[in-house]
């Protein structure tokens, strides 16, 4: 979702802007833009498209500043359009690049309409630049005009504001988006995420809600939300410019699938001890916390809430206390039900998404036991203002569709399970083998793997194909449910899941020849369930591609196409390496289609608005 870079150099800053502009294309957008100022004019240029069409026309056109802001947009007032395109101007003093939403624009809009400011777009990001511009007629200081107009603003923002007037400052504005400050020497950087500035730094600073940053090459001062002059810490990130390579894979999707062995070991590093899972794991206080938990409510959005779903079969079966899980857009609206000794858990591999990030604030004041967030970004928003943390330690994932993130929540949550259960009166020697169990995951994910190239040629009977049906039952209907988001999100067929023993409420009525439906398939106790639900697919003439188990037969015969799992797979492994499968088919036949895989149309890495 919109990405926004900018900085104020010795140097010119439009090569670092552009790069930091590739770097947050994977979250996804529909339009860039760039201005920057030395001491005559500012000079912007936006493009609709991708970054490269915004660098073609720098290349025809070249402009150059030391002070600079750019953006990719992904819209959301407005259609995608190069008027629409950010930065937005308010006379030629004024340059504002935005991510979020501003909720009360049109109020705005009518009250600077009245007063004489033209819009040339269609977006609620303009009125802020006109808003800032209205107040710096009465004081000059940029930092004071952004103060006054964000004590106006409504909604989730972070916004980075240049003054023609004022070359060498930019001010940041941060409430509800994310923003961090890259520090250089004698040069100072603001960006979305802290990917987009590892080439030029690995020094950050990270604003709280409500602050506002005065941004120059020598200094960065900050003011918190009641205009107090504070500090904020600053940390050196562990990533490296080229952990966020593609290497030589086509796409950044296959790469992070093909990462997941080494992912879920760091996921599993240092949490297990002798053969047993560790407390500390989820943070220094957390053994006290689990000591108290009776129940579980699970909040999450998309991918992320498919773990949750899996974990609730974990967490039921071997903690046998209550386990809910929901998606974060609806909780955070209605009114939760929290019994005592309930602990909160959100998962998200951003740990930015607007609406988890909303609930988790909701939860802090709702009487949970704690809260404790799993995820892949450890400066985030959601791990900074959870009490526990577990990062999943996954690496930097691209590709909007999520695969490396998810296997590696699984791992995170099963560790989770077991820290649980052992309160639950797991014995010890079952928890070894659990915890053995988790140990092999890396060399079976290697296994799997090797399906790749199968999976490949199956992908071929996907195609020209419009619809799909995913079917698994048990802990399998999360998996069945992740691997048809991966289909539709990539490939753009629409696909749904459903829960095997529901097939005859509904969706057997869509089953035709035109149909295929993808199960999965383990040996385990819901398996002789399927096979007569599988065998209802099959009398009313749809295609079967069914994942199973090497032990599993299905009777082969024209309409069944079994691809069998490469080893035999214990239950607390399955969902994890039966999902492995169903992401190389959606890669493959979204790379057969010609779809942009990594940043799929319409669809945004770390959604920041609601
Ligand atoms: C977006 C991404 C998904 C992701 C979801 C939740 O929709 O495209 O891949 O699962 O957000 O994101 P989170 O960062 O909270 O896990």
């Amino acid at each position: 979702m919109c990405g926004i870079v900018g900085g104020v150099a010795e140097r010119n800053v439009v090569p670092i802007l552009m790069e930091g502009l590739r770097r947050l294309e994977y979250r996804g957008y529909d339009s860039a833009g760039i201005a920057v100022m030395e001491d005559s004019g500012i000079d912007r240029l936006r493009r609709l498209g991708k970054v490269q069409e915004l660098q073609n026309a720098l290349d025809k056109q070249p402009i150059r500043g030391t002070t600079g802001i750019s953006h990719t947009r992904w819209a959301t007032h407005g259609a995608p359009s190069e008027l629409n395109a950010h930065p937005h101007m308010s006379h030629p003093e004024i340059a504002i690049v935005h991510n979020g939403i501003i909720e009360n624009y049109e109020t705005l809009r009518e009250e600077l309409s009245a007063a004489g400011y033209k819009f040339e777009s269609d977006t609620d990001t303009e009125v802020v630049a006109h808003r800032i511009h209205q107040h710096l007629q009465d004081s000059a200081d940029l930092v004071a005009a952004v103060r006054k107009t964000v004590a106006e603003l409504e909604g989730a923002y972070a916004l980075a504001v240049m003054n023609r007037n004022q070359p060498g400052k930019l001010v940041l504005a941060r409430a509800g988006c994310p923003v961090v400050v890259g520090l250089g020497i004698g040069e100072n950087f603001v960006a979305s995420d802290v990917a987009a500035l590892l080439p030029v730094t690995r020094s950050f600073m990270f604003l709280d809600e409500g602050d506002i940053a005065l941004v120059e090459r020598r200094q960065v001062t900050v003011f918190d939300a009641a205009g107090n002059q504070v500090e904020r810490p600053v940390k050196e990130s562990e990533l490296t410019a080229d952990a966020a390579e593609r290497g030589n894979y086509r796409h950044y999707m296959q790469k992070e699938i093909h990462e997941q062995a080494s992912a879920v070991a760091r996921t599993l590093a240092d949490r297990i001890e002798n053969g047993v899972a560790l407390d500390t794991a989820f943070g220094e206080n957390a053994a006290a916390v689990l000591d108290k938990t009776k129940g579980v409510h699970i909040i999450a959005c998309g991918t992320s809430y498919h773990a949750g779903l899996v974990a609730r079969y974990w967490i039921e079966q071997l903690c046998r206390i209550p386990c809910s899980v929901e998606i974060a857009s609806e909780y955070r609206y209605r009114s939760p039900v929290v019994p005592d000794g309930t602990l909160f858990i959100s998962i998200s591999q951003s740990g930015e998404t607007a609406d988890t990030l909303a609930a988790l604030r909701e939860a802090k004041v709702s009487g949970y036991v704690s809260t404790l967030t799993i995820c892949n970004a450890p400066e985030s928003s959601m791990v900074r203002e959870s009490e526990l943390a577990m990062m999943t330690n996954a690496g930097p994932e691209i590709g909007v569709a999520s695969t490396k993130a998810f296997t590696t929540q699984l791992a995170a949550l099963a560790l989770l399970t077991i820290c649980l259960a052992r309160r639950a009166g797991l014995e010890e020697r079952q928890e070894r083998a659990l915890v053995a169990q988790l140990a092999e995951l890396p060399g079976l994910i290697e296994q799997t793997l090797l399906m790749d190239k199968s999976i490949e040629v199956l992908a071929e009977k996907f195609v020209d194909k419009h619809h799909a049906l995913f079917l698994g039952r048990g802990v399998q209907n999360a998996v069945a449910m992740e691997g048809a988001l991966k289909l539709k999100e990539i490939s753009y067929i629409h696909a749904e899941a459903y829960a095997a023993g529901e097939l005859k409420h509904g969706p057997l009525a869509l089953v035709d020849e035109d149909m295929p439906v993808i199960a999965v398939a383990p040996d385990d106790q819901l398996l002789e369930k399927l096979k007569s639900n599988l065998q209802e697919v099959r009398a009313r003439g749809g295609e079967l591609f069914v994942f199973a188990d090497p032990r599993v037969h299905f009777g082969e015969n024209d309409g069944i196409h079994t691809m069998r799992m490469p080893a035999l797979i214990q239950d607390f492994q399955a969902p994890i390496l039966y999902t492995i499968p169903l992401q190389l088919l959606a890669y493959h036949v979204a790379v057969l289609k010609g779809t942009d895989v990594d940043q799929p149309r319409n669809l945004a890495k770390s959604v920041t608005v609601e």
